[in-house]
């Protein structure tokens, strides 16, 4: 997919902020992907993220002035998809970029969507609302069961 441009405007700080947002339809340089980890208080080694590149099924991520500032992955096997490393660079949330990633990832899900697909995301603790805006809906509920995480025996 050919890389996409926005501007971003922002009047809430002073000076206001404008800003053209790079959107990148492919997983980070490993550097890249480290730096905005570790923005965020975040560690991965880069054996870990060459592991994640290799299995990623759908990557986007964001550039201001070439420097990255946002990424999200999808990792899937064709009927099961589940979001990873949704991240904002530390001194640019708060802005929306959250959520373009967000709306990218879901945009690109429609596109290959099916009766037989889903699509999930594991929430950090208290980050479930942020998911909700975009239609995920926490669980249990009256459809699926809790989702689990295994803590050993
Ligand atoms: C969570 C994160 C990706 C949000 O990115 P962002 O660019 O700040 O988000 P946006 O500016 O697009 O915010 C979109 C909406 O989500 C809400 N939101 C943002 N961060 C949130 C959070 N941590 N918890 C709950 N809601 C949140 C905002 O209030 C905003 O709501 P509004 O539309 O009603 O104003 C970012 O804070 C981040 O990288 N955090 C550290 C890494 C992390 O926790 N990632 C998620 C792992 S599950």
């Amino acid at each position: 997919m050919k890389d996409k441009k926005i501007v971003i405007y922002n009047n809430k700080i002073s000076p206001a902020l404008v800003k053209t947002i790079v959107i990148k339809y492919s997983f980070p340089k490993n550097n890249e992907f480290i730096k905005l980890f570790n923005s965020v208080g975040w560690e991965r080694t880069y054996k870990r993220v060459c592991e994640n590149k290799k299995h990623s099924t759908f990557s986007v991520s964001l550039y201001i002035d070439k420097e990255i500032v946002g990424m999200g992955r999808v990792v899937g096997d064709g009927a099961y998809f589940t979001i990873y490393d949704i991240v904002v660079d530390k001194n640019y949330q708060g802005l929306g970029l959250g959520s373009i990633v967000m709306h990218e990832i879901v945009d690109w899900y429609k596109s290959i969507q099916d009766d037989d697909t889903f699509l999930y995301v594991n929430a950090s603790k208290n980050r479930e609302r942020f998911y909700e805006k975009f239609g995920f809906r926490s669980r249990p509920n009256e459809d699926v069961g809790a989702g689990m995480k295994w803590y050993g025996e």
